[in-house]
């Protein structure tokens, strides 16, 4: 069971990757890449309906400072604490401007 949810997981991660490559104008860059695999792991609690459940709806900074929040303990969580401890604040950053810029696409 845990291998075929990793699997399963992998290809959401996969197809938002190809996905972003397939119509994104520019090749994406390293940077961008890397944002959008990290971001993948959301997909499998907050849905793939190209929207995450309105997590790309909202500013890069409101969405940071949400995720810094769920790892500093400052909002009440069941598991959004324990999946943030598991990124650096940049890769927060990095995480919260590339659901951000979903919207501008
Ligand atoms: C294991 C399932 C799970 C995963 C994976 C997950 N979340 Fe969450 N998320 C939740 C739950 C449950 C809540 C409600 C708060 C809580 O109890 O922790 C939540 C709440 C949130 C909220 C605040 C609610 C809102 O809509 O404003 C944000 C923002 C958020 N998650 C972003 C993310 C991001 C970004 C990722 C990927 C790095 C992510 N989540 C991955 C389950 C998940």
């Amino acid at each position: 069971m845990p291998i075929t949810r990793k699997l399963g997981l992998g290809a959401v991660v996969m197809s938002m990757t190809l996905g972003s490559m397939a119509f994104a104008a520019e090749p994406l860059t390293d940077a961008e890449l890397q944002a959008a695999v990290l971001a993948g792991g959301c997909a499998g609690c907050h849905g793939t309906d190209g929207n995450l459940s309105g997590l790309s709806s909202r500013s890069a900074s409101v969405l940071e400072r949400q995720l810094l929040n769920f790892k500093y303990e400052r909002v009440p969580s069941t598991v959004m604490t324990r999946i943030a401890k598991g990124f650096t604040d940049d890769e927060i950053g990095e995480i919260a401007r590339y659901f951000a810029q979903l919207d501008a696409r």
